[in-house]
Parts: structure tokens; sequence; C-alpha cells
């Protein structure tokens, strides 16, 4: 596996490759788990040329405790990458990244008034930015991202819709452990005992996807008694339209999404399932 940390040198291997190969991308930040696995895996099995990038992206970090708590195990996900059979991984140092990039304005519509969007200024902005830098160094035919950051997944769709990209984007579902929990780098930061009730709140959310009756606000008042129960302090839990991701009061039978976020102590977690 060739590990790349300057932009102009990964460029130099795909503009080799590309000719003649499918480049599959699959961009993390590191502190690799089994979801981030399964994404490499179908990246693997689907393209001739397989690239990873781990970067902790700054520009997309809105609370700075966050960033400089977010887990780092390089040599773990180096081993991870090799073991799957990447051919190469991007993993570049912010300055030399950024230098000399002219950044498009990210236009993300209303998708930055909801939810993550909401709770999180700047958070998109900061992904659009980042996955536009990276796919103009890797240039994908095909990129994977993870269902379990649902609306992230919709903003690159719309980056890509916006830039004009031909790079086709491809969702990956929410890889869970045994317990329910979905599976996330800050999951490392949870002691034993939040990490058990954080399964619960995953559950909850599972058992809503089984059988949906309620109301959205029927649903956030439940969902509200049980993170306090729990010694947590919930954020938002959104009853969505699939594809707009605006919030909607009862469930209609068309495909919908429940996101959620909360933090245990000072982590905060995320999650998502989906009603159709
Ligand atoms: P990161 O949190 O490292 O996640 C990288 C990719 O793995 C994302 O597409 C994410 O949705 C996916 N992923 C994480 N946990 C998962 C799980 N349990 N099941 C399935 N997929 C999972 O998301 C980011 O990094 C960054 O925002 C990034 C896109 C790299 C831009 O900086």
């Amino acid at each position: 596996m060739r590990i790349f940390t300057q932009k102009a040198d990964i460029l130099n291997f795909i503009l080799e490759k590309k000719a003649s190969a499918t480049i599959g991308f699959v961009p993390t930040m590191g502190a690799l788990h089994h979801g981030h696995r399964a994404l490499f895996e179908l990246c693997r099995a689907q393209n001739e040329v397989a690239v990873a990038s781990i970067f902790v992206n700054p520009m997309q970090f809105n609370n700075p405790e966050d960033l400089q708590k977010y887990p780092r195990t390089p040599e773990a996900d180096l081993a991870m990458l090799e073991a799957a059979g990447f051919d190469a991984v991007f993993v570049p140092d912010a300055e030399k990244l950024f230098e000399g990039e002219d950044f498009p304005q990210p236009d993300l519509g209303s998708l930055n008034d909801v939810m993550e969007g909401k709770f999180r200024p700047g958070h998109f902005e900061g992904v659009y930015k980042i996955v536009w830098l990276l796919f103009r160094y890797v240039q994908p035919d095909k990129a994977y991202f993870g269902q379990k950051d649902y609306q992230q997944l919709a903003v690159i769709r719309r980056m890509v819709q916006q830039e004009d990209l031909p790079v086709e984007v491809i969702g990956c579902p929410t890889v869970r452990e045994a317990d329910g929990l979905a599976m996330s780098s800050r999951n490392m930061r949870l002691d034993a005992a939040s990490r058990e009730k954080a399964a619960a709140v995953s559950r909850y959310l599972l058992s809503l996807q089984r059988h949906f009756t309620l109301s959205a606000a029927e649903m956030k008042a439940a969902f509200e008694a049980l993170t306090r129960s729990l010694g947590f302090e919930p954020e938002y839990i959104e009853l969505a339209d699939a594809v707009t991701l605006q919030p909607l009061d009862r469930f209609s039978g068309a495909p919908a999404v429940i996101c959620m976020a909360y933090y245990a102590g000072p982590v905060r977690l995320i999650d998502n399932v989906t009603l159709n």
C-alpha cells in the first residue's frame, strides 16, 4: 500500500492509474472501526484501484475540544487499510493541504437549516469543502459514505450535483455493535457505564424503526425522557423526509428517517434509522 502525504504525489499516482482503471475512494478521519471497514470492503470489491484518506478536518469541527479530543490511532488505521487490500492512502497535513486552494462557496440550501446543520454551525460547510478538495486530488469514479451520517450523505450528494463532479456517491448501511450501538470513533471516549446506556438509546431508536405509530411530538417527549433518565443531555430527535430532510409531524408511509443527537457527558453521539 502506498502512503502519500503530499497532494501532488497522490495526484500523480491517480493520473497514472486513471487512464486504465476505475478509482474507488473512502474518505475518513481515522480511528477506524468495523463501520469504516464495511466501506473499505465494498470499495475494494467494486473498483480496480482502492484509495482511502485519513484526515481530521479542522474546518468541520465547530467545537475546539471535540477536535482536540478526537481519537487518533494511526498505526492501527494503516494496518486495517493494508489488510483490506487498499492500493493507497492519503494522509495529508492541514497546512500543506490547504495551501493555494480556492474553495467553492458551499450552497447547502435547506439541508443546512435542520438537525446537524442547525446544531453544528459551519460543520457541513467544512465537510463540503474538504470532500470537494479530496475529490480534486483523488478523482474517484465511486466514493463511499456511511448512512450513519445520514445528513452528511445528503450534503455530499448535493455537493457533487452543485459542483458538477463525475463521481458516483454510494451510501452504505450503518454497522452496529452486537448490542445495537452504532459504531463510531467517538465511542472510544465513552466509559463502560455510558457505553452501555448509549446502547439502550440506540435500541430505543431501533424499536421505533420496527413499529412507528407515534407523532413526532410524542417521539420527542419519549426521547427526552429516556435520555434524561440515563443522565444524558438530549439535543434533538426529528422525523424527517428521507430525501429533503425537512421535518414531518407524522409518518405517512413515504420514505422517512429518524435522526437523533445527544450528549453522553462530553461526548456527542448521533444515530438514525430509516422508515419506509
Ligand atoms: P468518519 O467519521 O471517519 O467517517 C468516515 C465514513 O465512515 C463516513 O462516510 C461515515 O458515515 C462512515 N461511518 C462511520 N461510522 C459508520 C458506521 N457505524 N457504519 C457505517 N458507516 C460508518 O464522516 C467523516 O469521517 C468525515 O466527515 C469525512 C466524510 C471524512 C469528511 O471529513
